[in-house]
């Protein structure tokens, strides 16, 4: 293939493309496939010869599409969703076709400058103070990595990063048990250590318990131990647990610690001023990941960071090699230096797109939409003896427990999970809360309708009476 047949492939992939959304629904959702189906059906290896565009597209047309699990389903509601609307996907292919590495102000002049001014309009549109700006990152596993490294080393005096830690004090950070697991891995890779993330104990209402955290930190100095960070989640994966910012961040202060919003998926939510109750003491916070990625039609990836004082951050994870200098040009924003890898990708077109082309308004009507259809739907599995909601969230997320005849079976609640993703009409996926399993409801897809929403029910009662 030469690059002058771009035009004419890009018309066929588009007019596929076309065609997959329109017949997405009728499609199953998740992949009806066994492992290693598909390996098997692939050459054992690379082609010795050129071979024609056309063979690999049709190869890819027999053996893809049916193979995967569809994260644009209008019925997904598993996981997050990982949405694309529209115009992240035309932002994307103006991405991948340009294909520059935006790692220094040079190589990328417009995307360090439209990844400004996306992390503004975004930082707005949630209602945070012009205390924040920040920087867009490929998850929230990398961001909330890169605020505990800083925590870290704020808390060593930036001593670890030429030293090791061998000879440092044990340093501590504190968390939840609803927090997502990326902080148990950001423990692990920053040296700190999993058992050094103190979980503190939680509430009825699954919120972190401010004195608790506070016995927590302190019997840690006590014991010559170096209290680092706090991590707070706003809309927890499991089932939507919020701590209380405020609260939590008024007595993190008070030990100087560092202070981490994970608000990975529910940060969208904010975009709707009735929600900002939830996050209230935010501006507190000295980083805050949201992801678009998951909520807002942002295609993956699109992790947004936002940092009270961005040069903790980069003290931290800043190393400029002669090569990296923007020669000839001062005062320039490198946004690698706030982050892991050198190699970035240009992320802000994506989201320039989509702020634009749905407005804040379409945003939050999708939003909006999505929390009361899933309100609606609880109420029926609320009224249905056969269940028992087991946690509610105020954002589109709650989960449930198949109860027949009022009994407590993890293995009848799994045993219907696995009935309902089998069938192929919608996906759902399962968690654990306090020691028994449920299945997670959440919908958050571009794609949905309100009908969509309410068929969980109507799929899942089928097959629950089925297997009574
Ligand atoms: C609350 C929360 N935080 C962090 C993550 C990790 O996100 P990412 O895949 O962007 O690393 C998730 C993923 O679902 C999440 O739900």
């Amino acid at each position: 293939m030469r690059y002058s047949d771009l035009p004419e492939w890009a018309t066929k992939v588009g007019d596929w493309v076309g065609r997959y959304y329109a017949t997405l629904g009728e499609r199953p959702v998740r992949a009806r496939i066994s492992p290693g189906e598909l390996m098997a059906q692939i050459p054992s290896e690379a082609p010795e010869e050129p071979e024609e565009m056309a063979r690999i597209f049709s190869d890819f047309e027999t053996l893809i599409p049916d193979a995967m699990t569809h994260w644009q389903h209008p019925r997904f509601f598993a996981y997050f969703n990982a949405n694309a609307s529209p115009a992240s996907i035309v932002a994307e292919q103006i991405v991948n076709s340009m294909a520059c590495n935006c790692f220094i102000w040079q190589t990328s002049p417009a995307a360090t400058e439209l990844e400004m001014c996306m992390i503004e309009w975004f930082r707005k549109a949630v209602g945070l103070t012009d205390r924040f700006s920040g920087l867009i990152h490929d998850s929230a596993t990398t961001a909330t990595l890169c605020a505990v490294l800083t925590m870290r080393e704020r808390a060593l005096n930036w001593r670890g990063l030429n030293e090791g830690l061998s000879h440092a004090p044990q340093i501590r950070i504190y968390a939840s048990p609803e927090n997502h697991s990326s902080i148990d891995k950001a423990a692990r890779l920053s040296g700190i250590g999993q058992n050094h993330l103190v979980k503190v104990a939680t509430d009825e209402s699954l919120s972190m318990r401010p004195d608790s955290l506070r016995e927590a930190i302190q019997r840690d100095i006590n014991q010559g131990r170096r209290p680092a960070g706090l991590i707070l989640c706003v809309g927890g994966t499991a089932n939507g647990a919020c701590d209380r910012i405020a609260e939590c961040t008024k007595v993190a202060k008070e030990f100087d610690l560092y202070c981490h919003v994970d608000a990975a998926w529910a940060g969208a939510a904010m975009i709707c001023p009735e929600f900002r109750d939830i996050w209230k003491g935010v501006e507190y916070a000295d980083s805050i990941v949201i992801n678009p990625h998951k909520w807002t039609g942002v295609q993956f990836d699109c992790s947004l960071q936002f940092l009270a004082e961005p040069k903790l951050q980069s003290k931290t994870l800043g190393l400029r090699p002669e090569y990296l200098e923007t020669l000839g040009v001062n005062n320039v924003t490198n946004f690698n230096e706030f982050s892991i890898p050198l190699g970035r990708r240009f992320r802000a077109l994506k989201l320039w797109f989509v702020l634009r082309s749905h407005g804040l308004s379409g945003l939050r009507q999708m939003i909006r939409n999505h929390v009361r259809w899933v309100e609606h739907l609880q109420t029926r599995f609320e009224s249905d003896p056969d269940f028992e909601i087991v946690t509610a969230s105020p954002f589109a997320l709650f989960t449930f427990a198949f109860t027949p005849s009022g009994r407590r079976s993890d293995s009848q609640t799994l045993g219907l999970l696995e009935r309902v993703n089998d069938d192929g009409r919608i996906y759902l996926t399962q968690s654990r809360h306090q020691d028994r399993s449920v299945i997670r409801m959440t919908a958050g897809s571009m794609n949905c309708r309100e009908d969509d929403v309410m068929m969980v029910y109507d799929v899942v009662r089928e097959l629950a009476s089925a297997m009574n």
